[in-house]
């Protein structure tokens, strides 16, 4: 039976880093609380106006193919993960196609944020299963920084979010010891204005107006501590799932990659799973939340490094806005 395999994987983020005392010259916020609630370093930002997400996935997208000894030309689907499109539409996928010369070539935009990846994974797995595609770029890239509030109103979401993209160029092998194992995906709206960016938005007539930006509600708004609470309870119970649905035990990975929202997070659904913290990667500190960009950036990072390797069993689980989750079993 064919399975999809990752063929290659490749990031990039923008050279400018803002480090938290950068942030703290322009609000009331200092390195030491967000190092220690969120284990956050610094983060990377457009280093100019007019760079947009999908600007940032052209050269994850490059070096995933170039890691996969795949031509670009050869990528018949593309599927962009992104809560940060470049505009309100077309979606940020039609002009990654553009950018990289493949015309005619289709693209679906994924909106389920910090899980974005984990479901265009699964749509992807099932199109390579099916035979409908061979080469599916699956992107995952936000330009944050340019929609944060960088005042002491949102200094709980602002200090979070950095910019970035990946890519994992997949496809199909007969090789049944490799590839995607499963992915479980969830949603829940009742969650929704949990953690939403609410104007301008089309229920209302006009779409945005002075007051709305008065208001502050065209900025991110977190309930962090609700969505601390279901992250550290949904990420370990959808983790247990996919583990026992295909009788894998903990102690069987190599590696788990979870989505990069908040160290403090991750370490605990690490104990949760009684998984070894030197199995678990963390790059947040120097990258914050790139929300569907963060998993796969974590994941090229490891391969890079050599911490991920060819053949290693990898979990990776993910909470965000929607809310959504999901986790992915994934042998290299
Ligand atoms: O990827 C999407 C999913 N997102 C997440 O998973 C985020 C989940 N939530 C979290 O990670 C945490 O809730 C945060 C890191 C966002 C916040 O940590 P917390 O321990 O829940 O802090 P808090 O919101 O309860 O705020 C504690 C205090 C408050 O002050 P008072 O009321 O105790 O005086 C906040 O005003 O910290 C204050 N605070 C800050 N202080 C300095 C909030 N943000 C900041 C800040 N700098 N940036």
């Amino acid at each position: 039976m064919t399975r999809t395999a990752f063929l290659g994987m490749g990031h990039y983020v923008p050279p400018k880093v803002v480090t938290n005392d950068d942030l703290a010259k322009m609000f009331d916020t200092s390195d030491e609380w967000i190092q220690q609630r969120t284990g956050i370093k610094e983060r990377h930002y457009i280093e100019k106006d007019g760079i947009g997400a999908s600007d940032l996935a052209v050269p994850a997208v490059q070096m995933a193919c170039k890691n996969a000894g795949v031509d670009v030309a050869e990528i018949d689907a593309i599927i962009f993960a992104t809560l940060s499109p470049d505009y309100n539409f077309p979606g940020s996928g039609v002009l990654l196609g553009d950018k990289l010369g493949l015309p005619g070539v289709p693209a679906l935009d994924v909106r389920n944020q910090c899980s974005g990846f984990l479901y265009g994974l699964q749509v992807a797995d099932a199109w390579i299963k099916c035979g409908m595609y061979k080469r599916v770029a699956l992107v995952g890239a936000e330009v944050h920084s340019t929609g944060i509030d960088f005042t002491d109103e949102g200094r709980d979401v602002t200090v979070l979010f950095g910019d970035g993209a990946a890519c994992a160029l997949l496809g199909p092998t007969d090789d049944e010891t490799v590839g995607v194992v499963d992915v479980e995906i969830h949603a829940d709206g009742s969650g929704a204005q949990e953690l939403w960016l609410e104007a301008p938005a089309s229920k209302y007539m006009p779409r945005l107006t002075h007051e709305m930006i008065d208001d502050r509600r065209v900025w991110p708004a977190m309930n962090g501590r609700q969505v601390f609470r279901w992250a550290t309870a949904k990420m370990p119970e959808v983790s247990r799932s996919v583990l026992e649905r295909n009788g894998v035990a903990t102690a069987d990975l190599d590696l788990v990659v979870p989505h990069q929202a908040n160290k403090r997070i991750n370490e605990f659904v690490g104990e949760k799973l009684e998984i070894p913290a030197d199995k678990v990667v963390h790059n947040i500190q120097r990258y914050g939340n790139t929300t569907a960009a963060s998993i796969p950036l974590a994941l090229s990072e490891a391969i890079q490094e050599g911490r991920a390797k060819k053949g290693d069993l990898i979990l990776m689980p993910a909470f965000g806005s929607g809310f959504t989750w999901g986790a992915a079993l994934v042998r290299l």
